[in-house]
């Protein structure tokens, strides 16, 4: 795998959040409609446990030691390891969960084959993404060389893993999208809700069943 800039810089990363709640809480709250406590989970790309510690996630796995080790003070059960080769064994979990993790993957479809693999029959994935084509999507883009974070994430379209996703059999798909054209419109209270679809959220969370 390439070199991992989460292992160098995994205290700046995880300060992000304490500097950008207004970003971080509407995509808590939209993983919350769709994360169930009771429910047996996965985290691939766990990274420093922000979103497993509010969602409940039981288990997390990421290939950097650095973000492991901030995760695992939170109290996340960790595992070293990447996506495309899930270290559990088939039929485990109610649902696996990808957090802004499948841009940086080096092979998504390879990921997702094993998010499938491990799922039990009837399982969930959910994958909260920032989609290429919203308006924060094209910021990152444009803004590439400003971000040591996102100088090398590749963007996908919403309707690029939905077909890649249906291709693979998953099913009953749900979409739900939250900080509606955000950066350009910032009005607290605004941007921040949740609605249906991938047609202007800069955050997406798709799921579908296994
Ligand atoms: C943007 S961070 C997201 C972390 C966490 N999900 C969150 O939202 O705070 C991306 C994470 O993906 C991890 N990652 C990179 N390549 C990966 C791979 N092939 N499989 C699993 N995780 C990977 C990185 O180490 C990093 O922790």
């Amino acid at each position: 795998m390439k070199n991992n800039i989460f292992s160098d810089y995994p205290l700046e990363y995880d300060r992000w959040y304490d500097d950008n709640k207004n970003v971080y809480w509407p995509e808590i709250i939209t993983l919350k409609r769709v994360v169930k406590k009771e429910e047996f989970g996965l985290e691939v790309g766990v990274g420093t446990g922000r979103f497993a510690i509010p969602l409940g996630v039981d288990i997390g796995i990421d290939p950097s030691f650095e973000m492991l080790q901030i995760a695992q003070t939170r109290g996340i059960e960790v595992v070293k390891g990447v996506g495309e080769d899930i270290p559990f064994k088939c039929d485990t979990f109610d649902y696996v969960l990808f957090v802004t993790t499948v841009c940086f993957l080096d092979n998504p479809v390879s990921a997702f084959k094993e998010a499938k693999r491990v799922l039990k029959k009837g399982g969930k994935l959910v994958i909260g993404m920032i989609p290429k084509e919203s308006v924060l999507g094209k910021y990152h883009m444009r803004n590439r060389e400003k971000s040591r974070f996102f100088r090398n994430a590749v963007f996908y379209n919403t309707e690029e893993i939905v077909r890649e996703l249906k291709h693979m059999g998953f099913n009953k798909f749900k979409i739900l999208q939250t900080l509606i054209n955000y950066p350009d419109e910032k009005q607290y209270g605004k941007y921040s809700k949740i609605q249906k679809g991938y047609d202007r959220g800069s955050f997406v969370v798709i799921t579908a069943k296994k």
